[in-house]
């Protein structure tokens, strides 16, 4: 396909994502129906449709409307490019540009030009003060790949190494120890020896690093209370750690077994019905449920989607989750508790409530990660009973 071409098929994924079709499944749509594009174009196809999706609301003020048309103009107009030059008519490039969308002078707001929701951007303020535009301009570019080297069965250099193998070149990422960033030939990673053989995993630098900041001891029972597919609790696992993983939904937690075996560890999964029957936890860690606004550079669709009531549901999720977590603590065992969100309202404020509530616990650290340290933005503190070490 041509350059044309590929921008010409990336307006027709983004307008059935623009009627309510799920990014993914738009994607995957458009690929079923034209099996003759290749995986180069396909890449090609879907890196145009995330960064317009990253970009929805500039591209829309640059592009002068609000299809997918006129979201691709605005979005090359945004990144410097004449639409002009891919606006072709020629082949299957599209159509060239009309007078009216050759004319367009935008005027954008703040939030249009930082593709913030508007209702949103008060509590960007608040959250992170004078880097919310920092943070928010970030969030309009695309995420680097990292990979953890398993240290269950290699150091970081071994795993650096190994993926060179394959032509896999990496870089040490300075926010986790364990942490490497890709550098070339990132969808190489998951048919690479190394990812086949457990030697890595991909997961964000910003997510090791908040495994880091646990102090994780060989041995230590640990319960990951908010497990999902497993990201984490592997990753505790590998420092030697005796994990449980619990998720509310069961199924969330089905690649678990395969992972752990890959990764060479063991990690054990428990019902949410049983979990009442466990106990004495050393370290319990919540990974929970979140407007996931650290990690919108991957996942940029659900900036769009967020809106104020589904925050305040979220954030009613996350009080539930904190309250529950004592109860599976060991005496003088700790709390973390853990979002991949930069806001205020679902970290910060949620562990200050927490804390006027059961005044026999204190912090014992907390760090917000955004963007501009280089990961994804997350946010994680330490919660420990008043009568610990
Ligand atoms: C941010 S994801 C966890 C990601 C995972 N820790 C990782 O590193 O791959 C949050 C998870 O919390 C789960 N969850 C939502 N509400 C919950 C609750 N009340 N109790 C336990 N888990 C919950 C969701 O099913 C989801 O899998």
């Amino acid at each position: 396909m041509t350059p044309g071409a590929r921008v010409a098929a990336a307006i027709e994924v983004l307008d059935s994502y623009l009627s309510g079709t799920p990014v993914e499944q738009a994607l995957t749509g458009w690929a079923r129906s034209h099996r003759f594009a290749g995986s180069k174009d396909r890449a090609a196809i879907r890196d145009h449709v995330f960064d317009a999706v990253r970009r929805l609301a500039s591209a829309q003020a640059l592009g002068g409307g609000t299809d997918g048309r006129a979201v691709m103009i605005g979005l090359l107009r945004g990144q410097g490019l004449d639409p002009e030059e891919l606006f072709t008519g020629e082949g299957h490039a599209p159509s060239v540009l009309s007078d009216t969308e050759a004319s367009v002078s935008a005027d954008m707001t703040r939030a249009q030009s930082l593709d913030c929701p508007d209702w949103l951007l008060t509590e960007f303020d608040r959250s992170l003060g004078a880097d919310a535009d920092a943070v928010l301009d970030s969030l309009r570019n695309r995420a680097p790949v990292f990979v953890r080297a398993n240290l269950a069965k290699c150091d970081r250099e071994r795993a650096a190494t190994i993926l060179a193998e394959d032509g896999i070149e990496t870089r040490p990422s300075v926010l986790a120890s364990s942490a490497l960033e890709v550098i070339e030939n990132p969808r190489k990673i998951k048919t690479s020896r190394a990812f086949l053989e457990g030697y890595v995993e991909l997961q964000d630098a910003a997510s090791q690093a908040v495994i880091e900041a646990l102090n994780i001891q060989p041995g230590m029972r640990v319960l990951d209370y908010c497990a999902g597919g497993g990201g984490k609790a592997l990753a505790m696992a590998a420092l030697g750690a005796d994990v449980t993983a619990h998720d509310l939904s069961w199924e969330r937690m089905k690649d678990i077994p395969a992972r752990a075996a890959r990764a060479g560890v063991s990690i054990k999964r428990v019902r949410h019905e049983d979990l009442k029957n466990l106990g004495g936890f050393d370290l319990v860690l919540a990974d929970a449920p979140c407007s996931g606004s650290g990690s919108w550079r991957r996942a940029p669709h659900g900036k769009w989607l967020l809106t104020p009531e589904k925050l305040a549901g979220i954030q009613s999720a996350q009080w539930d989750i904190l309250r529950a977590m004592p109860s599976c603590l060991t005496p003088g065992g700790q709390m973390a508790y853990a979002t991949c969100s930069v806001l205020k309202s679902e970290n910060q404020d949620q562990v200050q409530a927490f804390l006027s509530d059961c005044d026999n616990y204190k912090m014992s650290s907390e760090r917000q990660f955004t963007p501009l340290d280089g990961g994804d933005g997350f946010y994680v503190s330490q919660l420990m009973h008043n009568s610990g070490k």
